[in-house]
């Protein structure tokens, strides 16, 4: 989704700070990007549809100078990827530059007052109201700061923006139900001494400059100057803790991988250890989460896209666990009569900005649940807002399609039932899979031969998962991931209804990924379900432990280490993940970046 970047205080490099910031940006998903920059004479903007480097053709044409600045990605809601609908957005006057990442839900009505008084609009967006309505109160007398203040006030939606106005050496910002994150530059800063300072919608876009960070909650105005103001609605000056991020920016370099994603699919081993660090003690036969929750009676997954596959593991976890247990997507369950009383809701979010999920947890908060958020990020807004916290500690993930953060939540769901409800007979059972998972992960990242299947099968017609209990949701998964960064079909399927629909899609053209592990009832039913599929030629691909019968019935075997079998379902993800990369990178897509995704879904 889209992102923001300002800067104040940096001098001669604020192009360049502006452009950088930006380009860590990208994995948020944008299709047209610009800056916006005041100095002695007046205000530059240029923008550009397409790649940052787009932009940068377009920039290298200018000699802009300017000292204060904002810059953008924008990830098109209003109008399609063009010029003119890029950021930042002017007023009639030019004085004015506006970034916005959001919706603006009244911008048509305020755009009819707007034209009705001579204002003339030259993009299709939601935002140009707000450089128009500063403007406004501009002529009419206000100063900058009044007129921001007057002109957001006058906002319904969701929004974090940011303006700058020719003549002023001020950057302005604001947010409601989007992300905005304030960095303070020089050593040891407080908000009266940070300089340079930045405005940002995620800290990789200036952590290159500082680790000191502010996060904005809802309804907070700041103002970057000589030091940084914060107020809140009324305009009362407000005393922000200074944070500062425990990651440094070489976790956002590629360490030598082709994508971020392959790195990511490597992290895993590493992230999983920390996850799991201090959190597992065997001796006592215990889970240690930190979290002041007593056992839930009634659980509610609230999730989307990777998060929600992650959702329905936990949900199967706790009814396994004798605990009722639904997941929800979350764009449907804030808007749906209320399911069956649930005493805890989870929601669970990588990013902890998903709008549908944020509307979810208040939603849920409001029909008088506890609420959970299992995020991996630190002060996100489902970590401020929600009762409680779980962190999935997987490092920053930059790929747009989720995988370490995926591991990451399905071990933390593990503690989470180990931790509240299941015995110690489970808990015995369980823990020591968990202790040995990273290590068995890098065994699967060191074996696989998932290059090969997916060369063998890269132009298929379409590609089938199937899996049953709680490696239906890594068939689910496996599938999201390939369709995510490869633009081919793919479905995933509980291996039962198959034959309820699916199967008259499988011929011998469309492989077929069948998730088999351990050798019970549930594993000897897939490995029917293999038959059926051979039967009507399908290759099929096992994706197993070896315990069951799958290998002999499959084209190719993609093996892992015996576990315990709920342990074993990330190992079977993982060998997926390296399927649905291998195939991407040999269709050549844009692995990192995929058409039309967005990393962090700040928008309903
Ligand atoms: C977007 C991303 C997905 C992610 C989903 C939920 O669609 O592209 O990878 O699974 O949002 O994100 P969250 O941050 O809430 O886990």
């Amino acid at each position: 989704m889209c992102g923001i970047i300002g800067c104040v205080g940096r001098g001669t490099e604020t192009l360049d700070t502006l452009v950088e910031g930006l380009g860590t940006l990208e994995y948020r998903g944008y299709d047209s990007a610009g800056v916006a920059l005041v100095d002695d004479d007046g205000l530059s903007v240029v923008k550009a549809a397409g790649e940052l480097s787009a932009l940068r053709e377009r920039l290298a044409d200018r000699a802009l100078s300017g000292t204060v600045g904002i810059g953008h990605t924008r990830w098109s809601t209003h109008g399609p990827p063009t010029d003119e609908n890029a950021h930042p957005h002017l007023d009639c006057t030019g004085r004015v530059a506006v970034v916005h990442n959001g919706i603006i839900e009244n911008y048509q009505s305020l755009r009819a007052d707007l034209e009705a008084t001579g204002h003339e609009f030259r993009s299709d967006t939601d935002t140009e109201v707000i450089p128009h309505l500063v403007g406004k109160r501009l002529a009419d007398g206000d100063t900058p700061s009044a007129a921001f203040r007057g002109a957001v006030d006058r906002l319904e939606g969701s929004y974090a923006v940011a303006a700058v106005v020719a003549g002023s050496r001020r950057l302005f910002a604001a947010r409601n139900d989007s992300p905005l994150v304030v960095g303070l530059g020089g050593d040891e800063p407080t908000l009266d001494t940070a300089d340079p300072a930045f405005i940002a919608s995620d800290v990789p876009a200036f952590r290159e400059h500082t680790p000191h960070v502010v996060y904005l909650d809802d309804g907070e105005f700041v103002t970057l100057d000589d030091g940084i103001t914060v107020t809140d609605e009324t305009g009362t000056r407000v005393r922000k803790a200074v944070e500062t991020v425990g990651w440094d920016p070489e976790q956002t370099g590629k360490s030598g991988y082709e994508h971020f994603m392959l790195k990511e699919i490597h992290e895993q081993p590493r992230a999983l250890r920390q996850c799991l660090s201090g959190r597992v003690d065997e001796l006592r036969g215990a889970a240690d989460l930190d979290l002041d929750l007593t056992a839930p009676t009634g659980v509610q997954f609230v999730a989307a896209g990777t998060s929600y596959h992650a959702s329905l593991y936990g949900a199967e976890l706790f009814r396994r666990a004798g605990v009722p247990a639904q997941a929800f997507l979350a764009s449907e369950y804030a808007t749906s009569p209320p399911p069956l009383g649930a005493d805890l809701v989870v929601g669970v979010t990588q990013s902890g900005e998903t709008a549908d999920t944020l509307s979810a947890l208040r939603e849920a908060a409001r029909r008088g649940a506890e609420t959970l958020a299992v995020t991996n990020t630190v002060s996100s807004t489902a970590d401020r807002e929600c009762d409680h916290t779980l962190l999935i500690r997987s490092g920053p993930e930059i790929g747009v399609a989720a995988t370490k953060t995926f591991a990451g939540q399905l071990a933390a769901l593990n503690l989470l039932t180990l931790g509240t409800v299941e015995d110690v007979r489970s808990r015995r059972a369980v823990l020591p899979a968990l202790r040995d998972l990273p290590g068995d992960v890098q065994a699967v990242l060191d074996s696989s031969v998932a290059s090969t299947v997916a060369e063998t099968y890269r132009d298929a017609a379409a590609y089938f998962f199937i899996g049953r209990g709680l490696q239906f949701p890594v068939a689910l998964e496996g599938a999201l991931k390939l369709k995510e960064i490869s633009y081919e079909h793919a479905e995933g399927f509980a291996a039962g209804e198959l034959k309820h629909g699916p199967l008259a899609l499988v011929q011998a053209d469309t492989p077929v990924f069948a998730v088999v592990l351990g050798d019970g009832e549930r594993a000897h039913k897939t490995v029917g379900n293999i038959k059926e599929v051979e039967a009507r030629d399908a290759p099929v691909v096992a994706v197993t432990d070896g315990q069951s019968d799958a290998h002999l019935y499959a084209d190719h075997v993609l093996e892992v280490p015996e576990t315990h079998p709920r342990v074993a379902a990330l190992l079977a993800n993982v060998q997926l993940q390296l399927v649905a990369y291998y195939i991407a990178d040999g269709l050549g897509r844009p692995i990192d970046k995929p058409r039309n995704l967005a990393k962090s879904v700040t928008v309903e």
